[in-house]
């Protein structure tokens, strides 16, 4: 009975991918759990869960670009290829037939299709796709433009500004090759780019030397530590906040936001961002700044209660040049030298079992990334044990962060 129960919650969703597509499925995989994510189709993981997917939660997924609600599936679909586009069309009109019943259509209705994965021409699919569902829909009397580019998927500004997901209806479809079914549903959030750009420029104190952490990513490195969406950790910690965007951003996925940096300036920075961000959205959890050297943290100064301990950490100096291999082993050596400090230091001050997402310097050298020489050893030395390392890197940029994730 249960069993059964289970079954008949169970969400169907499509997660667009963000940039970095293994730390978007982690994001995914630590939220609703490693058996949630069914398979990869391109740049979407298929994820069933209890959760009911919303804009809410696609505002705290830093990695995710869009949620599509599944709501037709096929395991078994024909091979002959006009066989398989008809399928598809009856899934299009099936979801244009849903948002008919249930939306006010008077006025122009916008839509939009997107083809993934499909075999054969997507160019030649979308046009027949977007042609039958106009017919569709004006044999239904509704009067309607799709804002697709000429035979293209959309792209998610397009989406986003169109507004089409309040004034309309974006429909994808997609096809696993290798499990030979077919999914399709309707886009039910987006990312919210104004959003994410006054987060990242309007705030009161910026650092171009520091090199600020992206809040997309402040909110994965958030989510890694996350065992379930629904038990989730409460109270933060960034012992090297800078301008606090890990602190911000906890505070926005409603988390109590600790920091402390051994410059005075910064932790002002950070104080003065969390004041400013908890008026500019309204956020109610508490926040608290202080000055210290991460190496000399004692158990007076670390809030108790800790859940996570997330960090970019210090990378060492912005380069905007390839560093000489020579320059390199310096920084790596330094760099080195502190977080076995700040690690050691730490470890007795955590609960058993504490995770800690931090950033850890490597270099990009042109043809190849170099990573941070045995890190390995230097964090089970300090008493951590690493599960998870993803890269994140930029072409443009010089520094790349290796994402680590390990617990105490
Ligand atoms: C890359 S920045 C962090 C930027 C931050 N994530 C943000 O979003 O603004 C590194 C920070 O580490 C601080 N720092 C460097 N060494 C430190 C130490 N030993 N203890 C504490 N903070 C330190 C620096 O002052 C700097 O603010």
């Amino acid at each position: 009975m249960i069993a059964l129960d289970l079954i008949y919650r169970m969400n169907t969703y499509a997660f667009e991918l963000g940039r970095i597509k293994e730390l978007a499925v982690a994001e995914l995989k630590s939220l609703f759990g490693d058996d949630s994510v069914e398979e990869i189709i391109d740049n979407y993981a298929i994820v069933r869960t209890d959760h009911t997917a919303t804009q809410k939660t696609q505002d705290r997924l830093g990695g995710i670009i869009k949620i599509i609600e599944i709501t037709e599936e096929d395991t078994n679909p024909p091979k002959n290829p006009q066989e398989l586009e008809t399928k598809f069309k009856e899934h299009i009109q099936s979801i244009l037939s849903g948002y008919i019943r249930t939306k006010d259509t008077s006025g122009k209705t916008l839509f939009a299709i997107n083809a993934i994965n499909l075999p054969g021409s997507s160019k030649i699919f979308l046009k027949n796709s977007l042609i039958f569902s106009k017919k569709f829909l004006k044999s239904s009397t509704i009067s309607s433009r799709f804002i697709n580019k000429p035979w293209t998927n959309t792209t998610s500004a397009q989406v986003y500004k169109s507004k089409i997901l309040e004034k309309g209806v974006e429909i994808t479809v997609l096809f696993s090759p290798k499990t030979n079914k077919i999914f399709a549903g309707k886009t039910i959030s987006i990312q919210n780019l104004d959003n994410y750009s006054l987060r990242d420029y309007k705030k009161p104190k910026r650092d171009a030397h520091l090199g600020m952490l992206p809040p997309k990513l402040a909110q994965i490195m958030i989510n890694l530590a996350e065992p379930n969406i629904l038990e989730p950790n409460k109270t933060i910690y960034d012992p090297f906040c800078g301008t606090g965007t890990v602190l911000t951003e906890s505070l926005l996925m409603n988390k109590d936001a600790n920091g402390s940096d051994l410059q005075e300036r910064m932790t002002e920075y950070s104080d003065e961002n969390c004041k400013w961000l908890t008026k500019e959205f309204h956020t109610h959890n508490k926040f608290h700044t202080f000055t210290k050297d991460a190496i000399l943290l004692t158990k007076e100064d670390v809030p108790q209660n800790i859940d996570a301990v997330i960090t970019e950490g210090y990378l060492g100096k912005p380069q905007s040049t390839i560093v000489p291999k020579e320059q390199r082993d310096k920084i790596f050596g330094e760099l080195g030298e502190l977080h076995k400090g700040w690690l050691t230091n730490i470890h007795p001050l955590l609960t058993p079992g504490t995770p800690i997402i931090m950033c850890l310097t490597a270099f990009n050298i042109g043809h190849d990334i170099e990573h941070f020489p045995e890190f390995e050893q230097l964090a089970k030395k300090a008493g951590f044990k690493i599960l998870q390392t993803f890269t994140y890197s930029r072409k443009d940029q010089m520094i790349v962060r290796d994402i680590i994730v390990m617990v105490s």
